[in-house]
């Protein structure tokens, strides 16, 4: 293993590092094709997308989170209704079809037992477009779907999901352009704009890698804790939920994400000094309400860890960390803000001296229920 190892001390820190290259490689035929072509997705992908009426969206664990991510994007630019759900919580409740809507599975191994019972049951109701976005080439999940969409992070050992979870965001986001385009509602400078901006992903992925230093630093404050607290808004949330998932799949901290604005509806109470809080907070038009959901948990003498960009304007004090990533990089930033809260978890499980790469009680891929 140290040979495949390289530099690293771990995969997990191995397959962090390797976003850039991933999410370039996940990328690539899009940009050969230059355009949001819906043959990305397969031969008969026009037809199965063109009339879609709306997405619902079927995953586990990350993979889920993925897909609460991609919702905003789906129904801000694709302008499309789209809804995300647990694929076990799906599989067993009487569910509303409308066989126009597009079934999305997300998975990075493809052969997820409730993922798969999901997509069978969407089946039966009369479900007939689907689609998955796996990691793995010919694994049941894509096996059993009409449309597939690979991503190329390559294998994924670590059971905690990293590289897997930024290519399926980058999937999700050229299958949102794309169904806009089909359905014309991406005009051809937002296309490129789209294109360019995905082009320039892999770059801001790098800047945000060379913050490991100063997260890791944070990460020796954190490693003593026994819980903390992960606040976002909007498109970020879901990057709030994904680090406290993180936090607590690897380091055992006990971790919950809440949306910033639901802060005072019950949270706020257990703010103390002893309470670390976690707050994604870029330069969004957001980013005034998050500021001042700061103050609420300052006045209570919570201690803060801002991840945010350079140009957000953010007060440092002995209460308020802030580590930055270089610029706001507009609609794709909660794929670079995924990559400092995989570093903190990473570095706090390695203060705290666990099994990073096979944390105890969980398994990389759960084929049975
Ligand atoms: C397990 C893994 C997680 C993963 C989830 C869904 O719980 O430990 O890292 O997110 O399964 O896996 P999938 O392969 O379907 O994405």
């Amino acid at each position: 293993a140290s040979l495949e190892l390289g530099p690293y001390r771990h995969f997990m820190q191995k397959e962090i590092h390797e976003q850039p290259r991933a999410v370039a490689d996940t990328i690539e035929a899009l940009i050969d094709a230059g355009a949001f072509v819906a043959e990305l997705f397969g031969d008969d992908a026009a037809e199965v997308l063109r009339d879609v009426e709306g997405v619902q969206i079927l995953a586990c664990g990350t993979s889920y989170y993925a897909g609460l991510t991609a919702r905003y994007w789906i129904e801000s630019i694709a302008k499309l209704p789209c809804t995300v759900e647990i694929a076990s919580e799906y599989r067993y409740r009487e569910a509303f079809a409308n066989p126009k809507n597009l079934i999305v599975t997300i998975s990075q191994s493809g052969e997820t037992l409730d993922t798969m019972e999901a997509l069978k049951y969407a089946k039966s109701l009369g479900h007939t477009k689907t689609l998955s976005i796996c990691n793995v080439p010919e694994s049941a999940i894509p096996r059993a779907s009409r449309l597939v969409y690979y991503t190329r992070a390559g294998a994924e050992i670590g059971v905690a999901s990293t590289k897997a979870f930024t290519t399926q965001l980058v999937a999700l986001f050229t299958l949102t352009c794309t169904l806009a385009r089909l359905q014309g509602r991406l005009d051809e400078t937002q296309e490129a704009a789209h294109i360019d901006a995905l082009r320039q992903l892999p770059g801001s992925i790098q800047h945000a890698l060379n913050l490991e230093p100063q997260v890791a630093v944070w990460s020796d404050r954190f490693a003593p804790k026994q819980h903390a607290l992960f606040l976002g808004r909007g498109v970020h949330y879901p990057i709030a939920l994904e680090g406290a998932l993180k936090l607590k799949e690897i380091s055992y901290i006990h971790a919950e994400a809440y949306p910033a604005g639901e802060l005072k509806h019950g949270p706020l109470a257990l703010v103390d000094e002893s309470m670390p809080v976690v707050v994604i907070a870029p330069n969004d038009a957001l980013l005034e309400k998050v500021k001042s959901n700061i103050q609420e948990v300052r006045a209570r003498g919570g201690e803060m860890f801002v991840f945010t960009d350079a140009d957000s304007h953010f007060g440092e004090s002995e209460q308020v960390h802030v580590i930055r990533t270089p610029r706001h990089v507009g609609v794709l930033s909660p794929v670079v803000h995924a990559i400092p809260v995989q570093l903190l978890a990473y570095h706090a499980a390695l203060a705290r001296g666990t099994d990073v790469d096979k944390p105890r009680n969980l398994a990389k891929s759960v084929t049975v229920e």
